[in-house]
């Protein structure tokens, strides 16, 4: 099948392309490389051996989106393409709301066009909020605290709304936990602009040299170690997910909500130790006050993706830090 895969340059979408590449997918590959850099996409070839179309074409440009459909028999799109910073959405949240919001109306508005009525969408944990409690369940309330927030549980809605009004869509809404790790070869991972806002990319720069030292944002929440408790995953794992995500849809019509997760909690001082393990280097770190907007504890409730679509994560908290290290040690100024 013919996959188009927006935001693929992307670090999810990236590692997402390689796996569909190995199961014997046409792949897409449509990028405004605001967020990412060709040489991912070159990476990805050199991985899988194959020549990738790409179109360096905005979501919001919607004569380039429709030329990559009439360029191309389209049977499904994974949509990763959006911008994803939670303090940056806070300060430029006009930004956030057009480009996620309206590119995917966009988007969907040219497959209703020619006939391609199934997505996979890259939500979050974070429309789970800040009011229940974990283990996370699809079904449980959903809310947002920030605008980057607001964008996915939007996004969810208007994706259910579309099905709603034409039952052919098929609609799949991943909330991935914390993607993390990189793809064994250490030739594509997460390549962040500037200062990383997420633990492991931070983590990953102290340990290589780059930055002096880590800022725990507290140890006073009620977790075993009073750092905060998030679901790690590693990103092939969560690659692996949409394949078997993709797949479940393409018989289908209807709205499926998964977490994408292990179901298993790590904390902040644990990631530290893991990743001094890995990579043999000493990770300073401070512990400081809480960051706004930040809860005690997140995990899934990882049990529909077992039942539905019979994907597990495999990999554990040594593998995400030893692929991690790996990436980072090949590529110290990223791709
Ligand atoms: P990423 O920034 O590495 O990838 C997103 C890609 O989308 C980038 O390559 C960027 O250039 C592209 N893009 C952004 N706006 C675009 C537009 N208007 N037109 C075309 N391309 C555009 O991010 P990622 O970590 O790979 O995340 C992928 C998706 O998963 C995002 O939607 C993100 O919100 C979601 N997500 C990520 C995480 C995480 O922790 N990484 C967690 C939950 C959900
Ligand atoms: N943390 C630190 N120091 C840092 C960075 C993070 O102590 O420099 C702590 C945070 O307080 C938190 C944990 O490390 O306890 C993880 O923080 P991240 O910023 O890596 O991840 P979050 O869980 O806060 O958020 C991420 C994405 C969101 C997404 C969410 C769930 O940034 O967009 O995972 O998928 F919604």
């Amino acid at each position: 099948m013919t996959v188009l895969v927006t935001g693929g340059t992307g670090f999810i979408g990236s590692h997402t392309v390689v796996e569909l590449l190995k199961e014997k997918h046409n792949v897409i590959i449509m990028d405004n490389l605001c967020n990412s850099k060709l040489e991912a996409l070159h990476r990805i070839e050199q991985i899988s051996g194959q020549k990738v179309p790409f179109y360096q074409v905005d979501m919001l440009d919607k004569e380039g989106v429709t030329r990559i459909f009439e360029e191309n028999k389209i049977d499904a799109v994974i949509h990763f393409a959006g911008l994803k910073a939670v303090g940056e959405s806070v300060t430029i949240p006009l930004k956030y709301y057009h480009n996620n919001i309206t590119g995917t109306l966009t988007l969907c508005e040219v497959m209703a066009q020619y006939g391609v009525k199934k997505i996979v969408f890259s939500s979050s944990a974070t429309v789970y909020g800040m009011n229940n409690q974990p283990p996370y369940v699809e079904d449980m309330p959903t809310s947002a605290t920030n605008p980057y927030g607001y964008t996915k549980v939007m996004l969810e809605q208007i994706l259910t709304d579309l099905h709603t009004a034409d039952p052919e869509w098929s609609v799949s809404l991943l909330r991935y936990f914390n993607p993390i790790g990189a793809h064994e070869s250490g030739l594509i991972g997460e390549d962040p602009n500037g200062i990383p806002n997420n633990l492991l990319p931070y983590v990953s720069q102290v340990a290589i040299g780059k930055l002096p030292c880590l800022s725990v944002y507290g140890n006073d929440y009620d977790t075993p170690d009073g750092t905060g408790v998030r679901d790690y995953i590693h990103v092939v794992d969560l690659a692996k997910g949409h394949i078997k995500a993709l797949n479940y849809l393409m018989g289908r019509t209807g709205v499926e909500i998964f977490n994408l997760g292990t179901g298993k909690g790590t904390s902040v001082l644990e990631i530290v130790a893991a990743f001094e393990k890995a990579s043999g280097k000493k990770v300073n770190y401070k512990i400081v006050g809480r960051r706004a907007g930040d809860i005690a504890s997140c995990y899934a409730d990882a049990s529909r993706a077992k039942k539905l679509l019979g994907w597990v994560a495999e990999k554990n908290i040594d593998d995400m830090c030893r692929d991690g290290w790996n990436f980072i040690s090949k590529n110290p100024n990223g791709l």
